[in-house]
């Protein structure tokens, strides 16, 4: 089965061709940053705007690219949330257009849900990625989102934790912004904390205790900022150990939690997805970490980490019926719970 997968829940434009929710035959992403950065974050009307703008050229490279037509396509995956609802709204409407135009089957995707069969995912050149075997526990750790997940079997999971307060993706970007990294700060934080001394400064783990799976990341982010009130000259001077110290506070704690997660459920495999698993610390900590008590630890192919469509269609192939919808029925639903 080859879905067509559309994701426009933020700022980037994606669309991509799946093979039974494995291949990606292509996955093509228009980024939009450079029309935010100015204002230091995505501007909803900005990316609304420039999703309509972009979506049909993103749709046709992604045919394209899979050297495929729309002949060769079985169902059309979309995001329906959560997100941005004027991006949403976007995407579903050139789904549904397309269901209703070549007569093909609709599915209705959680994103969240995306970033998770994003492990399910390969690239023609490494067909033998191992695929997840359930149980397993998978961290999801994006811009709005860090959540602790149980997954019985494909499509069948619940949530056993998740942030109180800032996601780790907004924590991240917040700080970037107390360095004035710019936008998008996640990665510039990354890039900058490898020069750094992550023992510098011993930032808050929060929710450190056995009592729960939640995790709470506004006070680091106000220590950071308290810090560097109190030592202005440490932006500029010791801005590197201030983002490894920050991203070691991060990490230490979702890998805690994970772990945790795991040996509590008695699983013997965990998962990383969302944005900040693109992160190099938590891709080698976790790693590191569950390996060393005999853990199988997967992390999906750094592409599909971020917003992508793949990981839409994806999602589509795993969850089936319990997505599929008649064309009429698919509505941006910008609270889209798991
Ligand atoms: N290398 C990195 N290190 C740390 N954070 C990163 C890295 N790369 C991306 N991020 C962060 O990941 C987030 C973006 O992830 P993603 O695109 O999945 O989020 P989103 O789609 O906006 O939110 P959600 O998936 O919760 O709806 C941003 O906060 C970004 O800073
Ligand atoms: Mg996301």
């Amino acid at each position: 089965m080859r879905l067509l997968g559309i994701e426009t829940s933020c700022d980037d434009t994606a669309a991509a061709v799946v093979m039974d929710g494995r291949i990606a035959e292509s996955n093509v992403l228009a980024s939009q940053d450079e029309f935010h950065r100015e204002y230091g974050g995505v501007v909803p009307e900005i990316a609304s705007r420039k999703h309509v703008e972009t979506l049909n050229a993103v749709i046709e490279a992604a045919l394209a690219r899979a050297n495929r037509t729309f002949d060769d396509i079985d169902g059309v995956a979309v995001t329906c949330g959560p997100g941005l609802a004027g991006s949403l709204v976007v995407g579903v409407a050139a789904a549904q257009g397309l269901a209703y135009a070549r007569d093909l089957p609709a599915f209705a995707i959680n994103h969240l849900h995306g970033h998770l069969f994003a492990n399910y995912l390969t690239d023609p050149d490494e067909p033998d990625r191992a695929l997840p075997q359930t149980p397993f526990v998978c961290l999801v750790v994006s811009g709005g989102h860090t959540d602790l997940i149980e997954v019985q079997e494909p499509g069948r999971h619940r949530v056993i934790g998740r942030t109180l307060d800032d996601a780790a993706g907004e924590a991240y970007d917040k700080v970037a912004r107390l360095l004035g990294l710019g936008f998008p700060g996640g990665p510039l934080l990354d890039a900058l904390a490898r020069d750094g001394d992550p023992r510098a400064f011993r930032f808050p783990r929060a929710l450190m205790d056995d009592s729960t799976f939640d995790f709470s990341f506004s006070g680091l982010k106000t220590s950071v900022r308290y810090h560097l009130d109190a030592n202005p000259e440490d932006a500029q001077t010791r801005a590197a150990d201030v983002a490894a110290s920050f991203q070691a506070a991060v990490v230490d704690v979702l890998c805690a939690k994970t772990l945790r997660a795991a040996r509590a459920l008695g699983v013997r495999t965990i998962a990383l997805a969302g944005g900040v698993s693109a992160n190099s610390m938590l891709r080698s900590q976790l790693r590191r970490l569950g390996e060393a008590e005999g853990l199988r630890v997967l992390v999906p192919p750094l592409a599909y980490c971020t917003d992508n469509a793949a990981m839409i269609a994806c999602a589509a192939y795993y969850r089936g019926d319990l997505a599929r919808v008649s064309p009429d029925e698919l509505r941006a639903d910008p609270n889209f719970a798991w």
